[in-house]
């Protein structure tokens, strides 16, 4: 990882998953914008720079709190379209078909991230909206030379995308690999950013876009249309809170299980002295891990989109709930899983999250994805941007739970209209009142334990911003029943601790992708924190 000290700030900071977007961002906020303004503009940067997990065809989650202490999100989840059911990625033999899940045109959802960003504009925004496109207009129009990493990661994905021919277009030379350095363009998303600079959210989800995006579906055999797209609607959802040894926790509600569950196992973490147990022990990461695995089990059995099934976000986030978790728990001995209920699929870092906080102390963070990396690798025609994959994320086939991979529950199937369960947790931690950090990752299932894991060592341990950003991480997700944790974190002694309590413990390379703020106490600086597991993530201030 880069040694490196966090960016210091003294009115405001972007950090975000890649330099040119953390620059757009920073001068939106010394343009006069605001937090939302910054965001916005990030979000519509990342689109043009940072393909992987940046996009308009995807969509994500902002979490909001003003300077005076309120705070809101904006949920702008891809929803079904109005031809999904429950048993759309069952096979002509009535098999599920990972595939049709994850891999194919009824793989994409609705997308989100243009709304969301246009209704958290018209309610917050200072700047005008063409401003706030432009850069990325820019971007995509005049093209940037290529980062290695960026390079890279086109050359990894263009067998993917073979049967694809307009994303063969957008991402390599004819076929041939861009190299690091060579200026990258983007003529199609630069018109579509026009289209949506000049017309707002209809620049998108009308017009000429969404025939060109209803027209890709048609021909291969997806089923969003020009209905579907007009219909979308981005919402404002009050945050889901909890507390944390006197910390307020600000978080992403469902269709995100994302702060739910981080509020969950903060509750059943509250009642043991972690601290004296000392960061990173056997008893801390078994404590820890417990918690993991109580949580994801009623992230299976409860979490899904709260228009379609109720979810009992009080009672999972309560004092008392946590309490009654903890009775179960032996501080000894790993508990069981019982494959009775769901497992998982494999998770890695294909969303990405930025962290703003302005002049004013105004503060947003958002995570947004397009799912799988480079989503499903479709660009639209004549369109230029990325087609989401984010249909993978409803449960595949209706009463089909394995111990190796799926989760069949009822609350989280693909019906017309409904959002699939994230697990994206754009978080903010305040104290007294007042903002003490942003934070939020990238990876799947593994989001809510990063998340949990880097407030734990804020809190606990002590730890500068980041430092806890750059601190090891680990995941337990209920099923598989596998304790993963990254080398540093897990000494041998440690390891085999953990092994004589039942753990079934595997090291993994990394987990997840922090781009974090903390305001130092006493000055009220603001310490952008770009996470090293990522090559091009920065941090830009002024
Ligand atoms: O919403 C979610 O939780 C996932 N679609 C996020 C995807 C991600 O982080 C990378 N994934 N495998």
């Amino acid at each position: 990882m880069r040694p490196t000290d966090p960016v210091r700030a003294e009115q405001g900071v972007v950090v975000s998953a890649q330099e040119l977007a953390s620059r757009v961002g920073r001068d939106i906020l010394q343009q006069g914008g605001n937090a939302i303004d910054a965001a916005i503009a990030t979000g519509f940067a990342l689109a043009v720079v940072y393909p992987w997990a940046g996009n308009i065809g995807g969509g994500g989650f902002m979490v909001v709190r003003l300077p005076d202490g309120r705070a809101t999100t904006f949920d702008f989840r891809e929803k079904a379209p109005l031809a999904a059911r429950p048993e759309l990625f069952l096979d002509g033999a009535g098999e599920y078909s990972s595939k049709r899940h994850h891999d194919s045109y009824l793989s994409v959802g609705v997308p989100g991230t243009v709304a969301g960003f246009a209704l958290a504009h018209e309610r917050y925004g200072r700047l005008s909206w063409r401003a706030l496109v432009e850069p990325a207009v820019r971007l995509a129009a005049e093209g940037f030379a290529l980062t290695p990493s960026l390079a890279r990661s086109f050359e990894r994905i263009l067998s993917d995308m073979a049967p694809y021919p307009a994303s063969v277009a957008a991402f390599s030379r004819g076929g041939r690999p861009y190299r690091a350095g060579e200026t990258w363009q983007q003529p199609d998303l630069a018109r579509s950013l026009e289209r949506i600079r000049d017309q707002g959210r209809e620049g998108f989800y009308g017009g000429e876009t969404a025939r060109l995006l209803a027209a890709e579906m048609r021909r291969g055999g997806g089923l969003i249309t020009e209905q579907d797209l007009a219909r979308y609607q981005a919402r404002e959802r009050v945050p889901v809170r909890g507390s944390y040894r006197g910390w307020e926790i600000i978080s992403m509600p469902p269709p995100s299980s994302g702060g739910v569950a981080l509020i969950e196992a903060l509750n059943i973490l509250e009642g043991y002295d972690l601290k004296g147990m000392g960061a990173y022990s056997a008893p801390y990461v078994h404590h820890v891990t417990e918690a993991m695995r109580r949580a994801f089990l009623d992230r299976a059995r409860y979490l899904a989109d709260p228009d379609f099934a109720p979810v009992p976000v009080e009672r999972l986030t309560s004092k008392s709930y946590a309490a009654s978790l903890r009775a179960g728990l032996d501080p000894e001995r790993a508990s069981a899983s019982a494959p009775a209920d769901a497992t998982l699929p494999a998770e890695s870092e294909h969303t990405t999250h930025y962290s703003v906080v302005d002049a004013e102390g105004m503060a947003v963070s958002v995570t947004y994805t397009l799912e799988a990396g480079f989503g499903s690798k479709i660009v639209v025609t004549g369109a230029g941007f990325l087609l989401n994959n984010e249909m993978g994320d409803f449960n595949g086939k209706p009463g089909l739970t394995t111990a190796t991979g799926l989760i069949g529950t009822s609350p989280n199937l693909a019906r017309p209209e409904q959002r699939m369960l994230s697990s994206m947790t754009p978080t903010i931690l305040a104290r007294n009142g007042e903002l003490v950090a942003v934070l939020g990752s990238p990876g799947g299932r593994t989001i809510i334990n990063t998340v949990l894991v880097t407030v734990l060592d804020i809190i606990d341990g002590g730890m500068g911003i980041q430092q806890a950003v750059n601190a090891p991480r680990f995941h337990h997700q209920w099923l598989p029943d596998t304790l993963r944790i990254e080398e540093a974190g897990v000494t041998p002694e440690v390891a085999a601790a953990l092994r004589a309590m039942g753990h079934q413990l595997t090291i993994r390379g990394r987990q997840g992708s922090v781009q974090a703020i903390m305001i130092e106490p006493g000055t009220r600086v603001r310490l952008g924190a770009p996470d090293l597991r990522d090559a091009d993530a920065a941090a830009a201030g002024y």
